[in-house]
Parts: structure tokens; C-alpha cells; sequence
């Protein structure tokens, strides 16, 4: 196999904050060219610049006219919930013992994990994204599992396997020192393996006891370059059952500050119903709001407040939360990010969501030197959308004048159908039916 190849595409990308920057945060070629040597970009630009300096011999993709981006980072999912998604009728407490807490109990068969890691690491490929922050089951062969697929595929992929130790079935609890063990055992194992990175993951405050809490604090001291991802303050039933387990703490966010949660590499999920003061302390501690649309609308937990938690300056990250999550679309769950701000009177342009998707995604999860971006010395991770996949998407692209019309479309009427092709460290993606 060639270790040299160039694509050769209409080029997207940013390199910084359209919120901040306006239009000098994007970048669009209209005939441009990448080249990837060995899983990483060497050159992004004109196409006629570099096919001056091609190699007579050195491969060329077309992918004209569509539009080549760094890959979608879904930054909040569950490895065990693709088939919990769609489960009817329930808010969070309810939805989680009904449907979540059932299905998950089934990770502890290895061979299910391994089929149903297959299936979704090629699902998120065929929807574009390159890189996921997973949640696993309480089970570690969840994780072997994942990590496993996604060092095959080479992907930067992150996760943890849940501790949790009261309020769900026996089949899904640990103790604080099994999910202190067997989490050390995979950071020891996985962390820093290939792309792959683990994420600590107490799965939030009404699941794990102060005991449990304190060793993830442990964890979390221990390996300062893990991430560290739970949910807070998603459900008003949930918000009032932590403050009755935890009632000496000033609310939610309190609950996991004292134990030394919060930071840099702190992946908040949801953050709907936060208060001043708890938004304020994510932005001291510099922890990432996560924002879930297509779970919160369909769990009808709430309506996240961007304006708000901007104007707190906390980070904010965005996701697909499958399976409280509808789709394993990027673009999907932009379009109904749109609509939640659309219900608040907040305005979202579709760079600012395209923004969210890739650079914006890579900056929560400070990768944003490695991916997110298409720059020299960049991995090779990178999608390509055709705005014109579907009739209808045809149909109303003969009305689209710019770019941004364009990427609106892509949003709002796209889904895996209009992801032409992904490549992982500059490898094609090929899903095998
Ligand atoms: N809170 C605790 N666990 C979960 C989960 O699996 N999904 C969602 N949406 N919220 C949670
Ligand atoms: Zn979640």
C-alpha cells in the first residue's frame, strides 16, 4: 500500500471560534487538495499548488464536488445503549431502570460485546464520526471490547467502563474498590495505547456512594491526562434525589467538586438546570458542559441554555448521548441543537454548529493540536458530505447560493446518506454489510 496519497475535494475547515472570530475563523478551497503521508496531513491547500510537487506516482482521489472537513468528535455516548435507543415513554429515572439498566446487565457476555462494539465503531464511521467518548458498561470486558475495535481501526476513540455501586440491579454494581481495580487495570492497559485514551467514569451522583466518588477522585489525581466523564443536573426528579443523598452539599456540581471532579479534562453530560453559581464553578475549574439535543428532547429532560452557559464562559461541548440519543448522526444532532436554541430565542449559524462538530469538539477534549482541524502535521481523520445526497437535499440545493446555505442543508437534511466517505489516519473507511 502506498504510504503517500492526496485527495483532492472542495476543503471546510476552522481554525478558531466563528462566535469569536466571524469569517476569519473558517477556511474554504474551493478546488483544494490534502495530501497524507502515514496517517497524517503533510499539506492542505490549492490544488494546482500541489500538484505541482505530487510524485508522478503518488495516488490521487477525487472526491470532487464534494466537501472534504476534519471527522465528527462525538464527545458523550454509551457503548452498551445501541439497543436502547428508540425505548418508549420514560423520563431519565424511570427510562434508565426500565430499558438501560436491562440491556446493560447483557455486557457481561464478552461475545455481545465484541459484535456490538463492531457494529459501533463502523456505525459511527458511516455517520462521519472519527472520534467518540464512550461510556461503557460496569463490566470491563465492555471496554476490552471497544478498545480492542478501535485499535484495529486506529481510531481515536476514548472511554471507561461506568463504576456504579448502589441505586441499579446486582448484575450492574460494583464496589469502590472493584471499580477503582478494574478502572486502574484498563487505564494500565488502554490509556495512551495507539490513539486510544480511558476516561474515568463514575455514571453520576445517584449511582455511586461517597465512598465511590472518593476513589474516582483517586483515579482522577492518579492520571492527570485521563479524562473524567459523568452527567449532572439532566432531570429535575434526579436533581432532587441527589440533593437528598447529598444533603449537605450546596447543589449537584458541589457534590462532585468536593470530590475533585471538576477540571480541565471533566466531561460534564447534560448540564440543563444549573445555576449561576454552579456555572461559575465550571468556569473557575474549567470543566466542559456537555450539550445533548436529540437525548434531551427525547428523554424531555430540558432545554439547554447555550446563551447562558456561553456567557458564563464555560466550555461547552456537543453529542450524540446515544442511546438517550436518537441518532448517531453529528448532523442530526446539530439540527436539533438548532431547535433548542430556536425555542429560546437564541440563534445558532450552521458555522458555529460545524464549528462545534470538529475544532470546537477537539478543544474540550484538548486534542485540538492532533484533530478537529486540517493543518500540516494534523492526523488524517476527515469526512466528506455531499449536500446533494438524497432527492430532497438535491431538490433544495438548486436553491443554495453559499457556503453557508450549503452547510445549513447538511445539517437539517443530513444524515449517514450524506457522508460520501470517512477516513480514519488517512485510510478509507470501507463498511463491510
Ligand atoms: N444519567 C445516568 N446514566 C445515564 C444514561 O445512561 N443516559 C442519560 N441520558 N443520562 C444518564
Ligand atoms: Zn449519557
Amino acid at each position: 500500500m502506498k504510504t503517500v496519497k492526496a485527495i483532492r475535494a472542495r476543503l471546510f475547515w476552522f481554525t478558531g471560534d466563528p462566535a469569536l472570530q466571524g469569517d476569519a475563523a473558517w477556511h474554504y478551497v474551493e478546488d483544494g487538495m490534502v495530501i497524507v503521508k502515514e496517517g497524517v496531513l503533510t499539506h492542505v491547500g490549492e490544488a494546482s499548488a500541489l500538484l505541482a510537487q505530487l510524485a508522478a506516482d503518488t495516488p490521487i482521489i477525487d472526491h470532487r464536488p464534494h466537501l472534504l472537513m476534519p471527522g465528527f468528535i462525538d464527545t458523550h455516548m454509551h457503548f452498551p445503549q445501541t439497543q436502547v435507543i428508540a425505548s418508549h415513554g420514560a423520563q431519565l429515572l424511570d427510562w434508565l431502570n426500565k430499558y438501560t439498566f436491562v440491556e446493560e446487565q447483557r455486557y457481561a457476555d464478552p461475545d455481545l460485546c465484541k459484535a456490538n462494539a463492531t457494529f459501533l465503531l463502523d456505525t459511527l464511521l458511516k455517520h462521519g464520526t472519527t472520534t467518540a467518548v464512550a461510556y461503557g458498561s460496569v463490566h470491563p470486558q465492555s471496554m476490552e471490547a471497544y478498545f480492542s475495535e478501535a485499535l484495529r481501526r486506529n481510531m481515536r476513540m476514548i472511554g471507561g467502563k461506568v463504576m456504579m455501586d448502589r441505586n441499579a440491579p446486582a448484575g450492574l454494581l460494583d464496589t469502590p474498590q472493584r471499580g477503582y481495580d478494574e478502572s486502574r487495570a484498563l487505564i494500565a492497559k488502554w490509556h495512551d495505547k495507539g490513539r486510544l485514551s480511558y476516561a474515568i467514569s463514575p455514571r453520576f451522583a445517584i449511582t455511586s456512594t461517597e465512598a465511590q466518588l472518593e476513589v474516582s477522585g483517586a483515579l482522577v489525581r492518579e492520571n492527570p491526562s485521563c479524562y473524567m466523564q459523568t452527567h449532572i443536573s439532566e432531570n429535575l426528579k434526579e436533581i432532587a434525589f441527589v440533593k437528598e443523598l447529598f444533603p449537605s452539599a450546596k447543589d449537584y456540581t458541589d457534590v462532585y467538586d468536593s470530590y475533585g471532579l471538576l477540571g480541565q479534562r471533566s466531561l460534564m453530560g447534560h448540564c440543563i438546570h444549573l445555576s449561576d453559581r454552579e456555572r461559575a464553578r465550571f468556569a473557575e475549574t474549567r470543566s466542559v458542559a456537555v450539550f445533548c439535543p436529540t437525548s434531551n428532547l427525547f428523554i424531555g429532560s430540558g432545554l439547554f441554555d447555550w446563551a447562558k452557559t456561553v456567557e458564563a464562559n464555560v466550555r461547552i461541548a456537543l453529542a450524540t448521548d446515544i442511546g438517550g440519543g436518537t441518532s448517531y448522526s453529528m448532523l442530526q444532532t446539530a439540527a436539533e441543537g438548532y431547535k433548542v436554541l430556536q425555542l429560546q430565542g437564541q440563534s445558532w449559524s450552521p458555522f458555529s454548529a460545524f464549528y462545534a462538530m470538529t475544532m470546537g469538539n477537539a478543544e474540550a477534549l484538548d486534542l485540538h493540536d492532533k484533530i478537529g482541524s486540517l493543518r500540516a502535521g494534523y492526523e488524517a481523520d476527515f469526512v466528506i458530505l455531499n449536500a446533494r445526497a438524497t432527492p430532497a437535499m438535491e431538490m433544495r440545493m438548486e436553491r443554495v447560493s453559499d457556503l453557508m446555505e450549503e452547510l445549513f442543508v447538511l445539517i437539517t437534511l443530513g444524515d449517514d446518506r450524506a457522508i460520501a466517505a470517512t477516513y480514519v489516519a488517512g485510510e478509507r473507511f470501507e463498511y463491510a454489510e
